[in-house]
């Protein structure tokens, strides 16, 4: 029987893109596998992944086949190969709070009607609904939890909004016995595993970090759209406590975007400050510069989620998912370090971990 893992997205913007760039590059270039940490996983390889419905709100992706959506001028991940259309076509969705402040003077929302999206999902044979909405649309994003719930199917947020790591939530889960992972998607080699990575190693090594930050500018949607005070807010929050939790708090810390550049496009340039002391107080230093693609970075770790998703529904198991959140979001319900978070998730794919 073939192997096919079907999958239903909320929210067509840059994320969406690149896994969907990255699902069709795969399938023609498998040699592309090796950088993924997990090429293979319980036999289910890159091109078991299938996109199966979509639904978002901008008047230039609804009722659009989804492989032209992805390249909606908005979208400013490049494309990196060109597409055949798909069978899928962008549904509208309920907007809600999915489209406020600078989002709104940028985005015209479709006059197309509302899809019962509960029956959308139903109708696609969906397995799981990646939430990749704007942050701050708290709303939205709790309106999709309901229709997976509605739909029995997983939940994979890439949002900041707490839904695996709220209480309320995660019993709703637990109860339908459905997977549920989150909150807000850590990309697979970004600005956050950088900076953690290197504070972990210097901390091993004895030395006391006093002062750090990570302030990063890019051209993305979401970049625009975390520029406003309230989301940005939101967004560094999570992003400060995903480095407090590995440190226990004990250091200064800032990290957070600071400023949209629309001509960097999706690029993402971050710059990292430690300061710390070692040996009889001698102060160092680090300062370095990281720039990467925002889409198919958090994409890339999304290859590795929906696979694991994909083994919790094959084993019967739901509700959080402790060790894929732990493994692929920046605020999971349990926070553990890099090292052991690699550790679960695998434990998890080969069976001796349940959740
Ligand atoms: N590497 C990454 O890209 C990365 C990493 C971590 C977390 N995230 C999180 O993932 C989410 C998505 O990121 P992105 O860069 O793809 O964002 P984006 O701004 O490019 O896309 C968001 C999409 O959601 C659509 N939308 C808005 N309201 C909607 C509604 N009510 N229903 C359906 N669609 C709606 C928008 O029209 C847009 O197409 C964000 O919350 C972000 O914080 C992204």
């Amino acid at each position: 029987m073939e192997k096919r893992i079907n999958v239903a997205i909320a929210g067509v913007g840059n994320i969406a893109s690149g896994l969907i760039q990255g699902v069709e590059y795969l399938r023609t270039n498998e040699d592309s596998c090796k950088y993924l940490l997990h090429p293979s996983m319980a036999n289910y390889g890159v091109n078991t992944i299938h996109i199966v419905a979509a639904f978002d709100v901008d008047k230039t992706k609804v009722g659009k086949d989804l492989y032209e959506a992805i390249f909606a001028p908005i979208n400013s991940t490049p494309k990196f190969l060109e597409l055949s259309p798909s069978d899928v076509i962008v549904e509208k969705g309920p907007v809600l709070d999915g489209i406020t402040g600078t989002l709104a003077d940028v985005i015209e929302v479709s006059d197309a009607p509302d899809v019962d999206v509960a029956q959308s999902l139903k109708d696609s044979g969906a397995e799981m609904l990646i939430c990749a909405l704007p942050t701050g649309a708290e709303k939205a994003v709790e309106f999709y939890a309901q229709a997976a719930l509605e739909a029995e199917i997983a939940f994979i947020n890439c949002t900041p909004t707490f839904i695996a790591s709220d209480p309320l939530w995660a019993r709703k889960f637990r109860q339908a016995n459905i997977p549920l992972v989150g909150d807000d998607l850590q990309s697979l080699y970004g600005g956050t595993v950088l900076h953690k990575g290197i504070l972990e190693i210097l901390s091993e090594q004895g030395i006391r970090i006093k002062d750090t930050y990570q302030l990063d500018v890019s051209g993305g949607l979401e970049t625009l759209n975390t520029l406003d005070d309230d989301r940005k807010a939101y967004k560094r929050t999570v992003k400060e406590n995903t480095i407090k939790n590995a440190f226990q708090g004990q250091i200064n810390i800032a990290s957070g975007t600071s400023d949209y550049l629309e001509f960097l496009g999706n690029r993402r340039i971050g710059h990292f400050w430690i300061y710390g002391e070692t040996f009889i107080g001698t102060p160092i230093k680090i300062d370095i510069r990281l720039e990467t693609q925002d889409g198919p970075n958090g994409a890339a770790t999304l290859f590795d989620v929906i696979r694991g998703i994909k083994i919790a529904i094959n084993r019967a198991v739901g509700g959080p998912l402790s060790s894929i959140c732990a493994y692929g979001f920046k605020a999971p319900p349990v926070y553990t370090d890099r090292h052991n978070a690699h550790t679960w998730f695998n434990e998890f794919v080969n069976g001796s971990r349940i959740i």
